[in-house]
C-alpha cells in the first residue's frame, strides 16, 4: 500500500458555510496526516492552472466564477492510498447523487457547490500540491499516534 499525498481544498462554499472545521475533522478522524494547511484566495490564473483540463468545457466560466468567489482552505494530507481514500470520503461530484456518509452526500445537493476538491490521481496530486504549496510550507513531522493507526507494513 503506497503512502501518498493528496491536495484537498475546502472550496468557497465550505468556507462561507463555516464547515471547514467539520471537514478537516473528517480528514483527521480517518487517520490521514495533515502536512500543509493554508487559507488563500484563488485567482483566475491559479484556477486556470488547477482546472487546466476543464478550461475548454462549457461549464468552465461558472467553475471559475465559483472557485474565485471567496477564500479556500488548501490542505495537503498524507497516508496510505490517501488519494483514493479522500475521493471515496468526498463522494461523486454531484451532491444530489452522493451517498449519505460521504462529505458531498452529507453537506450538499449541488454539482458545482460541492464543498471540497480532492486530487484524482498521483499525477494530478503532484501537480496540484506544487501549485498550492511551496516546499517549505509542507511540514515533515513524526505522527506520534501512528503506532495505533496502521500496521508496520501499511506505513
Ligand atoms: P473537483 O475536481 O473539484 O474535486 O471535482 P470532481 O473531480 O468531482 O469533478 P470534475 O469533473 O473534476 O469537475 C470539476 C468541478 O467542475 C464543476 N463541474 N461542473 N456543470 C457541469 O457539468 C460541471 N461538471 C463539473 C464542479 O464544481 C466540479 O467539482
Ligand atoms: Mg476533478
Amino acid at each position: 500500500m503506497a503512502i501518498e499525498r493528496t491536495l484537498i481544498l475546502a472550496k468557497p462554499d465550505a468556507v462561507q458555510r463555516r464547515l471547514v472545521g467539520q471537514l478537516m475533522t473528517r480528514i483527521e478522524n480517518k487517520g490521514l496526516k495533515l502536512v500543509g494547511v493554508k487559507m488563500l484566495q484563488v485567482t483566475k490564473e491559479l484556477a486556470a492552472k488547477h482546472y487546466e483540463e476543464h478550461i475548454e468545457k462549457p461549464f468552465y466560466p461558472l467553475l471559475e466564477e465559483f472557485i474565485t468567489a471567496g477564500p479556500v482552505v488548501a490542505i495537503c494530507a498524507e497516508g496510505p492510498s490517501a488519494i483514493s481514500v479522500m475521493r471515496t470520503m468526498m463522494g461523486p461530484t454531484n451532491g444530489s447523487e452522493a451517498a449519505p456518509g460521504t462529505i458531498r452526500g452529507d453537506f450538499g445537493i449541488s454539482r458545482q457547490m460541492n464543498l471540497m476538491h480532492g486530487s484524482d490521481g498521483p499525477e494530478a496530486a503532484a501537480k496540484e500540491i506544487a501549485i498550492y504549496f511551496a516546499d517549505n510550507e509542507l511540514i515533515d513531522y513524526k505522527p506520534t499516534l501512528n503506532e495505533w493507526v496502521c500496521a508496520d507494513d501499511e506505513k
